[in-house]
């Protein structure tokens, strides 16, 4: 079931997003002994990934994070993901370093891929590839992770290398395949910009972008009131 709330501004959708974040952590934690994150990069999450950082009460130790895409450039790059997250989340939490997967620019492309395929497969073992929590952002042409084309989209592998055409460099992503497995999925979409492409992806309900293949039981749009404009009524 898809739900979509909208906020009156970010802070609150931020303030939602954390309690959200930690609701769904302590409630798979009363069962089992791990928490499994899939967290996307781009410029909106930054703010969700300070607040959770700052938030009490967060069992940083039993929390599992993986990436949901990275693009293939050096980790001290400005543009790569694990670094974005490092410094506004991963540096300011008492998380093991045993529990964060990055995924390896410094190997050879396909060799980062099988590297980061390897360790999804070690850790989920025999078990089904599923995310506790997936945070997903959301292009102003639809793409999400490093998923630009309905093709993409309906790849079967469970990790891909794509490219944006503009780019220079390309990028390693979960597939759809993999996100759509995740218990949770969270689209975190704020600011103007994405207010045309949300109306195209849910309202108009374009299947040509890529975005409109993300589905799993859990999925929820946190949007603010800037990004939802053709929403309200
Ligand atoms: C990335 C992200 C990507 C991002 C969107 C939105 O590596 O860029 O995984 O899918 O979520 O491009 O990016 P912004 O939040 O910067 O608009």
């Amino acid at each position: 079931m898809t739900s979509i709330t909208i906020f009156d501004d970010e802070s609150m959708l931020i303030h939602s997003l954390v309690q959200l974040f930690k609701t769904k952590a302590k409630e798979k934690l009363k069962k089992k002994s791990c928490f499994t994150v899939a967290l996307s990069g781009g410029k909106t999450p930054i703010p969700f990934f300070e607040a959770l950082a700052k938030e009490k009460g967060i069992l940083w130790d039993k929390v599992y994070l993986f990436f949901v895409d990275e693009r293939y450039v050096p980790s001290n790059d400005q543009k790569n993901n694990g670094l974005l997250v490092k410094r506004h989340l991963i540096d300011h939490i008492k998380i093991p370093m045993k529990n964060v997967f990055y995924i390896d620019t410094s190997l050879a492309i396909k060799n980062s891929v099988l590297d980061y395929e390897k360790k999804l497969r070690s850790f989920f073992k025999k078990k089904k590839i599923s995310f506790d929590f997936t945070l997903l952002g959301l292009g102003t042409d639809g793409h999400i992770a490093s998923i630009f084309t309905k093709a993409a989209a309906l790849k079967k592998e469970p990790v891909l290398i794509t490219q944006k055409k503009e780019e220079t460099f390309k990028r390693i992503s979960l597939s759809l395949f993999l996100i759509n497995q995740s218990k949770n999925i969270i689209f975190l979409v704020t600011g103007q910009e994405k207010r045309e492409i949300l109306r195209k992806l849910l309202v108009q309900k374009n299947k040509n972008l890529a975005a409109s293949y993300v589905s799993c039981k859990g999925m929820q749009f946190f949007l603010d009131q800037s990004a939802a404009q053709f929403l309200l009524k």
